[in-house]
């Protein structure tokens, strides 16, 4: 008699590991999409903060997720921090990492270990307006549409390769003085985007080429 098929085995779930900088609302939404759901096929292992009082670290804290913090100022040089903040995030082993809101560049230390393997998330449409200020620069330049990019990190300012954006319209009522409406409404699209582009990367695997990024299942 033949033996019943043996069940596929079921992959483990991809090891995160968030950056943050600031309140932590799309380390939220991940938080909330991997709830209980294995399906979503991703787990936070711990979560870093250049600074000390993030809202991100707390609602990491909440979710009885590990967390620490490494600050620039704490380190002799740039290089040095670099090089902490690369083994501070190795300890927790990630498969990606993901940049949520995490106002800082990093090395090349950060980069000979995540390179390839490190997200992150901009208020704005890149190539357009990289840097601090995507949401206020958009504005200032007159722009009709920004948006949210999710990209991968290289070693320039918001120029690596490119996962997936979502489009805003910017109308009549968004003065200069309304980048903080602008931002929420940016980030309303944003949340789920990186959700989508996070889960898409954990479950079924990505391949950079040149400036493409290709998600789906490597080699198939
Ligand atoms: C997000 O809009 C993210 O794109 C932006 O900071 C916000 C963090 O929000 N990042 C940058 O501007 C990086 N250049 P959050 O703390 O609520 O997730």
């Amino acid at each position: 008699m033949a033996s019943p098929p043996s069940p596929s085995p079921v992959a483990p779930p991809a090891r995160l590991v968030v950056l943050v900088s600031g309140s932590g609302t799309n380390l939220q939404a991940l938080l909330d999409a991997i709830g209980d759901d294995p399906a979503y096929g991703a787990e936070i292992v711990a979560v870093g903060a250049d600074r000390d009082g993030t809202g991100g670290v707390e609602r990491a804290e909440r979710a009885g997720i590990p967390t620490f913090v490494c600050k620039v100022k704490d380190h002799a040089t740039r290089g040095a921090w670099d090089e902490a903040l690369a083994a501070l995030v190795a300890e927790h082993r990630p498969d990606l990492v993901v940049s949520a809101g995490f106002m800082k560049i990093v090395g090349p230390a950060f980069l000979a270990a995540f390179g390839g393997r490190t997200v992150n998330t901009h208020p704005a449409l890149l190539p357009s307006f990289p840097g601090a200020h995507g949401v206020r620069d958009a504005l200032a330049y007159g722009v009709k549409v920004t948006g949210c990019t999710v990209h991968f990190v290289d070693d320039g300012v918001d120029t690596g390769p490119i996962i997936a954006q979502g489009v805003v319209e910017v109308t009549e009522e968004d003065t200069p003085e309304g980048e903080a409406a602008l931002h929420e409404r940016i980030k309303e699209v944003e949340r789920s985007l990186l959700v989508e582009a996070v889960g898409r990367i954990a479950r079924d695997g990505h391949r950079i080429e040149g400036r493409k990024v290709h998600l789906g299942h490597v080699g198939e």
